[in-house]
């Protein structure tokens, strides 16, 4: 009998019409709750998938916001209590995981409820997976490492974003390797994503700017990955679209409603397409020099993402044409690789709007560390969906041009 096993798209192959045979495409995200003033359903959304005592993780920038006090009456309503858990710095550390899981124990906490950004949802997935499997969270690098049921989740950003609220992943800091640990698989899938864009309108101009560029990557990496489908294509898509027309006013104007939902709605986007069709060398780096040096996820994003996209489109310039109309080029009557390149001019063209620093050696990296970076991008899980293949040399190229 004929072999059916789905084989893995071959490098080179586009986002466009496939063989039908061989071509396997899979999609999961939460239950999605979005719209203003939908914070006042997260008791709901608590009771509603077993909930009873959550922990509640969240940080000390948005307990001072007063969205925790904001969200404490709705679970009240419903007779859920809470633990709360604020103990963690951006870029969770290992050691933070191992806290905040013995104090869910000790608490006899029975599910995780997060309001932050990413690093409070991915501190929030990484206490879940110990909660149900043991073990030391480095234990579960990779994918599908952790196969014993976790207790339900519930994730409410803050930011816009991280995309971690509907994604597959989590990302802890390994602090005696000191690099970025991607952990993935179906398990991590929060049960409900609960978006109240009003949440956002507290972040400074600054982590907005960090914040909405790292959902821009996810965007433009997912749009060209190898694991790009249908099913994310168009989600990745809008998402660019909308993140070019709102991001510069949700900067500009902390309190713009429309721009901050329209941001809010671009991440949950670009959240549900790179969920599913991964990401690339942007994140594999940035992961890297992140771990060691402790930088914003989304500012080194941004200074990496036009280097990549540059890298890529040496060999794949036909995967930007789409991304370049997305950003507001006239593509029409261009070639793929002037439309690639108008596409990363416009990249770095919103970074300096926005007063993101442009190179490496503004933020402190130490060209001497490249090596290992390069080293330990080729471990990272999304390497893998790069559209263009990636050795060291080319990651120490990269970095040389992103310096
Ligand atoms: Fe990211």
């Amino acid at each position: 009998m004929e072999q059916l096993t789905p084989t893995p798209p071959a490098v080179g192959e586009g986002v466009g019409p496939r063989p039908l045979r061989g071509r396997v495409s899979k999609f999961v995200i939460p239950e999605v709750i979005f719209g203003v003033g939908t914070l006042a359903e997260v008791g709901g959304a608590v009771r509603r998938v077993g909930g009873r005592c959550p922990m509640l993780v969240s940080d000390p920038g948005v307990l001072a916001a007063g969205w925790v006090d904001r969200a404490a009456p709705h679970l009240a309503d419903v007779h859920v209590g809470w633990r709360l858990w604020h103990e963690l710095t951006p870029n969770p550390k290992d050691y933070e995981v191992q806290a905040a899981f013995e104090s869910y124990v000790e608490s006899g906490c029975d599910a995780l409820l997060a309001i932050g950004g990413g690093s409070c949802i991915d501190l929030a997935k990484a206490v879940a997976i110990l909660s149900g499997n043991g073990g030391h969270i480095l234990d579960y690098e990779g994918i599908d490492r952790a196969t014993s049921p976790i207790p339900p989740m519930v994730m409410v950003p803050t930011t816009g974003g991280s995309g971690s609220d509907v994604s597959q992943f989590c990302v802890v800091t390994d602090t005696t390797r000191q690099f970025k640990v991607t952990i993935g698989g179906r398990a991590l899938v929060p049960e409900i994503s609960l978006t109240d864009p009003e949440l956002l309108t507290t972040m400074s101009p600054e982590l907005t700017a960090y914040t909405g560029i790292d959902a821009l990557s996810h965007a433009i990496e997912s749009a060209v990955s190898e694991a790009c489908d249908f099913l994310s294509k168009g989600l990745a898509i809008a998402a660019i679209n909308g993140i070019v027309e709102h991001l510069p006013v949700a900067v500009e104007d902390p309190l713009d409603l429309a721009a901050r939902e329209g941001m809010a709605r671009a991440s949950l986007q670009a959240g549900m397409a790179f969920t599913n069709a991964l990401l690339g060398a942007t994140h594999a780096i940035a992961h890297q020099i992140g771990g060691a040096l402790d930088l914003p996820h989304g500012l080194l994003n941004a200074i990496l993402l036009p280097h990549v996209m540059r890298f890529n489109a040496e060999t794949h310039p036909d995967r930007y044409v789409d991304v370049a109309a997305a950003m507001g080029v006239a593509a029409d009557g261009l070639d793929a690789m002037s439309a690639a390149e108008r596409a990363i001019e416009r990249v770095e063209q919103l970074s300096r709007a926005l007063a993101i620093p442009s190179g490496l050696h503004e933020i402190g990296v130490d060209p001497a560390d490249f090596d290992t970076f390069a080293r330990n991008a080729l471990r990272d899980a999304y390497i893998a969906t790069n559209p263009r293949p990636v050795s060291e040399d080319d990651v120490r190229r990269i970095c040389v041009a992103a310096y």
